[in-house]
């Protein structure tokens, strides 16, 4: 593409979610407020050291499926590490700015497919051995069911990236007053019916959004079939929520 061309689609897509840099003075402004565009970075420092980590020499030609990828920031930095990626959304006007990026840069290694979590197993049929769900799981209203399709399509490692609500620790009755049962972490119901009804290119396909505490997020991890679980810590310098244990990144193995 021309930079005039470039500059157009910049013009003719905005408002962006993610500063993209394209070269030569082009580049998209985040719509998200400057004390927040750190959380990009941050994330991006602390899913490549995780799969650096673990893929090692395997990453170049290494499958990799980005859920919920927006305008695919985060599939694009892992086919510039040499992945094949596929970035499936449920948001087709996002999937057109993640297009529009990867054509603009000249990034052929990734593709883009309209699709929902929620079907995921049955839609994709098959496995990858990176699957990333960064940002999606707390919008989502049946986090259960979105972690077992996750699960299903992830072949070795999954990175989860999410916001978590403060624990909650307790028990229940369970069948008579004599018998109780602890809790395995909590969920919060929170309402995006703003957002969603603003439009919204965030929220998950329904204005009712889950959160999970940290032990309700590892519960669920185990239950959806993934075996061993480790929590990545921040950085030095992480953006304030991964700093303050808000959002939390797992890698999670089958
Ligand atoms: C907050 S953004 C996170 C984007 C990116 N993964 C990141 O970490 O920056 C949530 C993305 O997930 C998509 N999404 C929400 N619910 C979804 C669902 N049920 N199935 C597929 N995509 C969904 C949204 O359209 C949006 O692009």
């Amino acid at each position: 593409m021309t930079p005039q061309e470039i500059q157009l689609g910049i013009e003719q897509y905005g408002p962006w979610f993610y500063p993209f840099e394209f070269g030569g003075g082009l580049r998209t402004t985040a719509i998200v407020p400057p004390s927040v565009t750190d959380i990009f970075d941050t994330r991006l420092r602390m899913v490549e050291g995780a799969v650096g980590n673990y893929f090692g020499q395997r990453e170049r030609g290494l499958e990799c499926l980005d859920i919920g990828c927006h305008e695919g920031f985060y599939s694009l930095a892992m086919a510039r590490r040499g992945m094949l990626v596929t970035g499936l959304d449920a948001r087709e006007e996002n999937l057109g700015r993640a297009r529009f990026v990867a054509k603009a840069m000249g990034i052929d290694r990734v593709e883009y497919r309209q699709g929902r979590v929620e079907t995921l197993a049955a839609d994709r049929n098959r496995q990858y051995p990176l699957t990333l769900f960064l940002g999606v799981l707390y919008h989502v209203e049946d986090p259960m069911l979105c972690l077992r399709q996750v699960a299903a399509v992830t072949g070795e490692m999954c990175l989860i990236e999410t916001q978590v609500v403060d624990e909650i620790e307790g028990s229940t009755e369970w069948g008579s007053r004599e018998w109780l049962r602890p809790y395995h972490g909590i969920l919060a119901l929170i309402d995006e019916t703003g957002e969603f009804d603003a439009g919204g290119r965030e929220t998950g396909v329904t204005p009712m959004a889950t959160c999970p505490s940290p032990k309700a997020l590892r519960f669920m991890l185990r239950q959806a079939g993934f075996r061993r679980i480790e929590q990545i810590p921040p950085h030095e310098g992480a953006y304030e929520q991964h700093a303050r244990g808000k959002r939390v990144v797992y890698a999670a193995w089958k």
